[in-house]
């Protein structure tokens, strides 16, 4: 079966983190919106220069920059046995868009996966996270350290914080999560594609209640 799976959830509610486990068991290409426009900045690419406008502000991304994007990449080879969609859709539009790509592309359902969290937990969860430059592995400051100050366990590379994550842009992505991403839940709730998770718990916890829904078979 195609497994196609979307992440949802609040900023710093262990997306990626939980994303990076789906994909190793299931072994599914795991595609983070996120992850690409930050690649973009990095690179200096002209979408990566537009991209950055709206992301240093906690603002979203306009729905043109993202939608042909993300059909463009779910279409590559490596994706033919499934995908999982971390931070894609996140507004009305991105989901009738892909709705809309499903229906003509794809016949296997969507699961959409909501990882809950509140924001009390979220804000130091995110102004203690810190990612490394070089391959993106995620830490906390006193939740998940690196065993070296500033560097990264796996590839030695230097650890940073992201621009978005200070607390002023903080807040607002919850303000627009809130606004243009939460009217999800019920649209996806209406279609019966939609699974809740607490993501309050430890990884390990939240993965295990993941897996449950997902089933075993890769
Ligand atoms: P994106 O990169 O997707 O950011 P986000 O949705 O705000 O989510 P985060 O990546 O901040 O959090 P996460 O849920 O992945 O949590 P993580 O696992 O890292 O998007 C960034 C920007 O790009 C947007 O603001 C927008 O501008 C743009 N963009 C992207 N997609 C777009 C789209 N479709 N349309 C328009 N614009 C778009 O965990 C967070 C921290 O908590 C880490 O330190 C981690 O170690 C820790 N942690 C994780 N799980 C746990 C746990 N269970 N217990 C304790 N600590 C935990
Ligand atoms: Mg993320």
């Amino acid at each position: 079966m195609k497994r196609i799976v979307v992440l949802m959830g609040p900023p710093g509610a262990g997306k990626g983190t939980q994303a990076t486990r789906i994909a190793e068991k299931y072994n599914i290409p795991h595609i983070s919106t996120g992850d690409i426009f930050r690649a973009n900045v990095k690179g200096g690419t002209p979408l990566g220069k537009k991209a950055k406008e709206y992301m240093d502000k906690g603002l979203l991304v306009p729905d043109e920059l993202v939608c042909e994007l993300v059909e463009d990449r779910v279409l590559q080879d490596d994706c033919r046995c499934g995908y999982l969609l971390d931070g894609f859709p996140r507004t009305i539009v991105q989901a009738e868009y892909f709705d809309e790509f499903l229906a003509e592309r794809e016949c296997s359902p969507l699961s959409v996966l909501n990882i809950e969290v509140g924001e009390d937990v979220l804000l130091p969860r995110m102004v203690g996270r810190r990612v490394c430059r070089s391959c993106g592995k995620t830490y906390h400051l006193s939740a998940m350290p690196p065993k070296v100050e500033g560097v990264c366990d796996l590839c030695g590379g230097e650890i940073y914080q992201r621009a978005d994550d200070r607390e002023e842009t903080v807040h607002e992505r919850f303000r627009v999560y809130e606004e243009q991403t939460s009217p999800l839940i019920e649209y996806y709730r209406e279609r019966g594609a939609l699974s809740s998770v607490d993501g309050s718990e430890s990884p390990d916890e939240v993965f295990a209640a993941i897996c449950a829904i997902l089933g075993d078979c890769r």
